[in-house]
């Protein structure tokens, strides 16, 4: 199973390349990547959680099949924005609103190199919103404001703790 970093990792702030091998490589990872999503009950994992500095992530959100994503982009938001409760797997135990648009339009690459583009909304925006974030060294956190992210880095780090006694 590949390891999930967590905050402090700092490969959680790199930029990540494009990438340019649509290869068997790829899909092993990506298969990799949607079993550590669903081992560790998440809804959405980026390349920098497990180390890799790429552009691409897997989401499986409610009544909806495992998604795969290669050098995505944002191409299109709607002007409503919406309040909605995040928490990430590299910040475990900590949950926080965060306001985004609340249906978005993308572009990306299948698995095999085929580009799609594709609208979302609800929950699945949500979560494309915030994966690709992840692919900018971008974490959830940084949509709060400061005395909010420090506050919620400080709980983090208490639960942290507590689990090493
Ligand atoms: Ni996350």
């Amino acid at each position: 199973m590949l390891e999930i970093l967590t905050l402090g990792s700092d490969v959680l702030r790199k930029k990540c390349a494009t990438i340019a091998e649509f290869d068997k490589k790829l899909e092993d990872l990506a298969v990799a990547m949607i079993d550590a999503m669903h081992d560790s009950d998440g809804i959405g994992l980026a390349g920098p959680q497990v180390g890799v500095e790429k552009r691409i992530f897997v989401c499986h959100v409610p009544d909806d099949d495992p998604r795969i994503f290669i050098n995505p982009d944002i191409i299109g938001t709607s002007e409503e924005l919406s309040p909605y409760e995040e928490g990430c797997l590299s910040i475990p135990g900590v949950y926080s609103d965060v306001v985004r648009p609340i249906s978005i339009t993308i572009q990306a690459w299948t698995l095999a190199g085929k580009p799609f583009k594709m609208g979302a909304e609800g929950i699945l925006a949500r979560v494309i919103q915030h994966e690709i974030d992840h692919l900018k060294g971008v974490l959830f956190l940084d949509h709060l404001n400061e005395k909010k992210k420090q506050r919620i880095i400080a709980q983090y780090e208490k639960n942290q703790s507590k689990k090493k006694k």
